[in-house]
């Protein structure tokens, strides 16, 4: 049968001439004939907004990604008109807008095409939900790489693909598996070196072409809402990449120990077995910070419940492993067991909390506790309703932190794997359907738990962690990147995906060590530990019916590699929370893949392995089996091999060593490390003295140390201690600077200086123009000296 809808059916349709223009401050509307409607603003200098709707109607401007302390600002802003087209100008880009066919073209201030459109802004009337599919085509710029997009297990450069954004669970997905269980519209395009980025907010089902179908295409549509996308002018990626993190948003600082290692498996139980773990890695001497408790800890899978007779006195169980420097971390699902015996789904129904079917049922699922219903976290009121749940766990029963999984939501059983489409949304009163919310259902739900785990954790800091995420989650969350497979191919889309996430403004991200499906060997989990620990957040966790994934699960070399390598992230714990800091508050990425490193050098392009670790330490994983070492890109400038000490020029490919107990660790030229004594937990010792780890350059390098209480608010009062470092080494001479802000005081009064690489034998050295008695200075192989942390000028002159 033919409907009518069908026979009106129209294929693409195109915005036709502009017929009226005005400027209303930053925004710009374009109207044309047909009823498109195109608003551009400005919302600083190099981050510009298009917006596009049809049929003359603007639908209320309304988004959950964007950041309500998105910086905002412009200057120079100007309009002018032609016969052809509109220009507008910032201190940055042009925008040239086409009379005739509302196409866009965006260059750089030297008139150099940053990105334009091809067919631009395009429609069809989407006749199974109603609404228009909404679509974009630009021009594939000549030697165009694309980057970002979440957590795709792909190859980095996206150049070539096509992907999709539905947050799906994605048990053991495999790689090139798309979509995951992250939806970040956001790619970083970049040609003749300069780069942009576009984030496309729109939180229906959305796809993106990186010149796949046709190779001088790139193009993004969504099922569904309104074209709605974010340019952002670099040239440079970091650039890019900082202006979208402004925009969507960075976390507050975590408490230092979320960024220690954490344990977890599916799943401990009962206490005794939660202890026995706890006192092993205390008896092996293997830094541990938390340990998690998966689903089973509670009574029938109801969340907010126990099961009494694996855990009898939880509160009891959770004060002890903090004792011992534990912080116990527990899982809270979004789907609510149907249980008329349940206070939290009798709270639900009473206050009609729960989401609902099209045509009015509760809608229902199966998950872990059978059937379930699932509150609607769109609904401001639901959020509040959930983050007071929290009440009890945290501020009774002391649990530390909690970690959100199931929300895409997964629903068991189904095809879709999640809640029917017609599922019915409060949308913070935009109401909707399924189809607009999927995508940012998880990232309400953990919102909802950082509130009520930050009221209640207070004054001490949340920790939270989410497996479903869309655009700006990261203001609330970290996360993992889901039920991976313990194999050598995994290890690689592992570090694939931290570094796209990186990239794509969720910064505190890690995997599930050793893999979370099957079972990894030895080796496979040492060389995965040896990538996990430089990753923002390091847990192992498995899914234990393939057998134990400890430490000590494989042979003593095995354990002994682990210890060696945690011990190195708790030393390195410094140098890690000032990337936060970094990432906190300059939304600058805590790991950068190689072509943000230098996008100047096209070997970058293409390289998917090497990363940097902050800014100063490049790491390369051993991803293959029986390996005693691996080749690898070095950067351009100068490397100190971690393990050696020895330099090497960057620019090529090298062989580098590294058998089971390496990895392959660079530190750049110039750079200041600075390291903790290795500690069982944050916190164990008072920290007596900092080292510094000083790597010598002929040249200038800056490096910053970043400390404060690590736990709780007084950092945002000023107690905090930040201090700039500027090496500048000659042939004979290095001087080391010192620029001090904030007013904590930290518990260390001395720095251990290691001198590394010095060029020259030490004639003297001068400690704020007073000379320092070469006694004190170790000459044997590094040169070793201890000086106050108040210095402002460090001068050590070579014979
Ligand atoms: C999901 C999670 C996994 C967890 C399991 C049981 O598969 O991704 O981490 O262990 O559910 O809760």
């Amino acid at each position: 049968m033919i409907t009518n809808t069908e026979l009106e059916y129209k294929g693409n349709l195109y915005p036709d001439q502009i017929v009226d223009f005005n400027q209303d401050s930053d925004k710009f509307y374009f109207t044309t004939d047909n009823g498109v409607i195109l608003e551009v603003t400005v919302i600083r200098n190099s981050t510009i907004r298009f917006r596009y709707a049809t049929d003359h109607v603007m639908e209320p401007d309304f988004s959950y990604a964007i950041s309500p302390d998105a910086p905002r600002g412009y200057k120079d802003l100007k309009a002018e008109e032609t016969d052809t087209e509109y220009l507008i100008s910032t201190a940055k880009v042009k925008i040239l807008v086409d009379k005739k066919s509302l196409r866009v073209q965006i260059s750089d201030l030297e008139g150099n095409i940053i990105n334009e459109d091809e067919l631009g802004f395009h429609y069809e009337e989407n006749y199974t939900y109603g609404g228009n599919s909404v679509k974009m085509s630009k021009i594939t710029q000549s030697g165009e790489s694309f980057y970002g997009m979440g957590d795709k297990a792909t190859h980095f450069n996206l150049k070539g693909k096509r992907v999709h954004n539905w947050v799906t669970d994605q048990y053991a997905f495999g790689k090139d598996q798309d979509p995951l269980y992250k939806a970040v519209p956001f790619y970083i395009g970049l040609h003749q070196n300069k780069a942009y980025g576009i984030f496309f907010d729109n939180t229906f089902k959305t796809h993106f072409d990186f010149a796949h179908e046709r190779r001088n295409v790139t193009s993004f549509w969504a099922e569904g809402g309104e074209m709605n996308y974010y340019f952002f002018y670099g040239p440079d990626i970091s650039r890019v990449v900082r202006s979208y993190t402004d925009l969507t948003g960075t976390p507050e600082l975590p408490p230092l120990w979320a960024l220690g290692y954490h344990q977890s498996k599916w799943s401990y139980f009962p206490e005794s077995r939660v202890k026995q773990i706890a006192s092993k890695f205390r008896k092996l001497k293997i830094p541990c910070d938390a340990i998690y408790l998966d689903i089973d800890y509670m009574d029938g899978f109801r969340c907010f419940t126990w099961d009494k007779t694996k855990f009898p006195d939880p509160k009891r169980m959770i004060n002890e492993l903090n004792e011992d420097g534990f912080k116990t971390v527990v899982m809270i699902d979004p789907g609510i067991k149907v249980d008329r015996d349940y206070w939290v789904y009798q709270e639900a129904i009473k206050n009609d909390y729960f989401c609902k079917r099209g045509d009015g049922p509760l809608m229902s699922g199966k998950v872990w506790p059978g059937q379930c219903n699932f509150p609607d976290y769109t609904n401001p009121k639901v959020r509040e309703w959930w983050a007071g749940l929290y009440k009890e766990l945290m501020s009774e029963v002391g649990a530390h932190a909690v970690w959100n999984d199931m929300n895409e939501p997964a629903v068991m059983e189904v095809p879709t794997k999640t809640a029917p489409l017609d599922t019915r949304h409060d949308f913070d009163g935009h109401p909707c359907s399924h189809r607009k919310a999927h995508n940012i259902y998880g990232m309400q739900m953990v919102r909802a738990t950082y509130e009520g785990v930050k009221k209640y954790v207070y004054p001490k800091r949340p920790f939270v962690i989410t497996r479903a995420a869309y655009s700006g989650t990261q203001r609330f969350a970290s996360t993992w990147t889901g039920d991976n497979v313990a194999t050598w191919e995994h290890l690689w889309i592992a570090n694939v995906q931290v570094q796209r996430m990186c990239m794509s403004g969720m910064s505190f991200v890690g995997t599930d060590i050793g893999g979370f499906a099957e079972q990894p060997n030895g080796e496979l989990f040492a060389r995965w530990i040896q990538l996990g620990i430089f990753h923002p957040f390091c847990r192992v966790h498995s899914s234990g019916d393939h057998g134990d994934q400890e430490p000590w699960s494989f042979d003593k070399e095995v354990t002994d590699i682990v210890r060696k390598f945690i011990e190195l992230r708790y030393q390195l714990l410094p140098y890690l929370y000032t990337s936060f800091y970094k990432y906190y508050k300059d939304s600058v990425p805590m790991i950068k893949p190689l072509v943000y490193h230098d996008q100047e050098d096209h070997q970058t392009h293409f390289r998917t392995d090497e990363f940097i670790f902050g800014d100063q330490i490049l790491v390369c994983p051993v991803q293959e089996p029986n390996a005693k070492g691996r080749r690898m890109y070095i950067p351009r400038g100068r490397w100190f091999n971690y393990w050696t000490n020895e330099t090497l020029e960057g620019g090529s490919e090298k062989w580098v060593d590294a058998d089971i107990d390496k990895i392959p660790i660079f530190i750049k030229e110039g750079a200041i490390i600075p390291k903790y004594p290795v500690q069982q937990y944050v916190g164990e010792l008072t920290i007596e003295e900092l080292q510094l780890d000083v790597y010598y350059i002929n040249g200038t390098e800056n490096s910053m140390v970043y400390e404060d209480a690590q736990d709780g608010y007084d950092y945002t009062k000023g107690e905090y201690s930040l201090r700039n470092f500027k090496l500048t080494g000659k042939d004979k001479e290095l001087i080391l600077q010192q620029f001090k802000d904030g007013n904590y005081i930290t518990s260390y009064e001395t720095f251990k200086l290691n001198l590394m690489g010095l060029p020259f034998k030490i004639k003297s050295i001068k400690l704020d123009n007073e000379t320092i008695s070469l006694k004190d200075v170790k000459m044997n192989g590094g040169n070793t000296l201890h000086v106050t942390k108040d210095f402002t000028t460090l001068h050590i002159m070579g014979k």
